[in-house]
């Protein structure tokens, strides 16, 4: 990534992945790339507000060398202990080892769990300080946005909030500001990434974003750790965080199956269609060969929640399995929900998703829809007529 002066002093020193295709152990794709932002502020005393994934080490410390020598380094803070973050802190301790880094107390531990390093540590809470000079830095702490150790950086002098994870998209780009990104792109992997990431945290955000309106400090620029930094509007993903962690939903369903030979898919169909028929927005998709970060990313904004399966040794299918176990984790609230499947001798799928539909808080409108082998022409009616009554249940339900 080139090196951008984003505001006075302060410059964008990160790298661009333009390759990576999954994250978290693959529990994410990142069809579009990331980059892991850095910030570099000069004043008096130099600081880095956070680092790389660890594999870019070298071009972080080229990048900075385009500014300053990087042994001027004072203060590393880091924002969050993932390795994506702090994976360049053993490559520049080793150049600067007597610059302090600063972060939470779970960070500090973190830290130490994952390099050993033996660096200077100096634990921060909300509400502390760094002087550089002109400039200063106040921190925030953030747990659970979205790990324990995560924190706010915040620069006042420029109006410039640096929130690691929080407000980022996996998004490689050499565009580094809202109003030069294609917005429809944009938003897309803000929603990405917060249905992915932060779905199950709305409380603990609404909370966080409550506490720092109440600081009344004024936020002209929002520089994340990950993708495009807002500038042009910052109350814009401020704005959508909002409506997602208040779990506001749309009139709309996501009907997600897995079929074994094409009974399921048909019920799918016809569910669908009767939602359509009733004016409601549907999205359908084949578990199986869908790519999961983006069901979830359409499931952010959707009021019903429609999950199908052939039954399969008295159970759902494999891969509607794992995926009911990505979404349990994730507890979307304020959905209403149904399943449905077709079997041969033994059912069991429709029950098993109904289970899991209940542990992760979606509300069950109705009874499972079920079926024999290949649904007939009058089942197929029962699977249309149960897609209008669940159209007719998000209708007279979303807020
Ligand atoms: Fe981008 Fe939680 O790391």
């Amino acid at each position: 990534m080139p090196v951008l002066k984003i505001l006075p002093d302060i410059y964008s020193v990160g790298v661009i992945d333009w390759n990576v295709r999954s994250f978290h152990g693959h529990t994410y794709s990142t069809n579009r790339g990331t980059t892991y932002n850095a910030y570099l502020i000069l004043d008096d005393k130099t600081a880095l507000v956070d680092t790389v994934f660890g594999p870019f080490s070298e071009e972080l410390i080229a990048n900075i060398r385009q500014v300053i020598p990087v042994e001027k380094i004072d203060y590393i803070i880091a924002n969050h202990v993932e390795t994506d973050h702090s994976g360049g802190l053993p490559a520049l301790m080793k150049l600067c080892p007597r610059a302090k880094v600063l972060g939470t107390a779970k960070c500090k531990e973190g830290l130490y769990r994952n390099y050993y390093g033996n660096w200077d540590f100096q634990v921060v809470k909300t509400g502390d300080k760094l002087s550089l000079g002109k400039k200063a830095l106040n921190f925030i702490e953030a747990p659970m946005i979205h790990w324990p150790d995560s924190m706010f950086t915040y620069c006042p002098q420029e109006e410039l909030l640096m929130p690691n994870d929080a407000f980022g998209q996996h998004y490689a780009t050499s565009i580094r500001f809202d109003d030069e990104a294609d917005p429809c792109e944009l938003m897309d992997e803000a929603a990405k990434y917060y249905a992915n990431i932060l779905l199950p945290l709305g409380a603990v955000i609404l909370k966080k974003i409550e506490e720092i309106q109440k600081m009344n400090i004024p936020i002209k620029m929002i520089a994340p750790s990950h993708g495009i930094i807002w500038r042009k509007d910052p109350m814009k993903i401020i704005n959508a965080y909002l409506s997602w962690a208040k779990n506001e939903t749309k009139p709309k369903a996501v009907v997600m199956y897995e079929t074994m030979w094409g009974a399921t898919e048909k019920m799918a169909g016809k569910i669908a269609q009767g939602i359509m028929d009733s004016g409601i927005n549907v999205k359908i998709f084949n578990i199986a060969v869908t790519d999961r970060t983006q069901m979830v990313k359409e499931m952010l904004d959707a009021k019903g929640l429609i999950f199908g399966s052939s039954t399969h040794d008295n159970g759902m299918l494999p891969n509607i399995a794992g995926f009911l176990q990505f979404v349990k984790g994730l507890t979307p609230k304020n959905r209403i929900g149904c399943a449905f499947g077709s079997h041969g001798w033994a059912g069991g799928a429709v029950k098993e998703i109904e289970g899991v539909l209940r542990e992760a808080g979606i509300n069950l409108t109705r009874e499972g829809l079920l079926v024999k082998y290949a649904p007939d022409e009058d089942e197929l009616k029962r699977c249309y007529e149960y897609g209008r009554d669940f159209a007719q249940k998000i209708s007279s339900s979303v807020i």
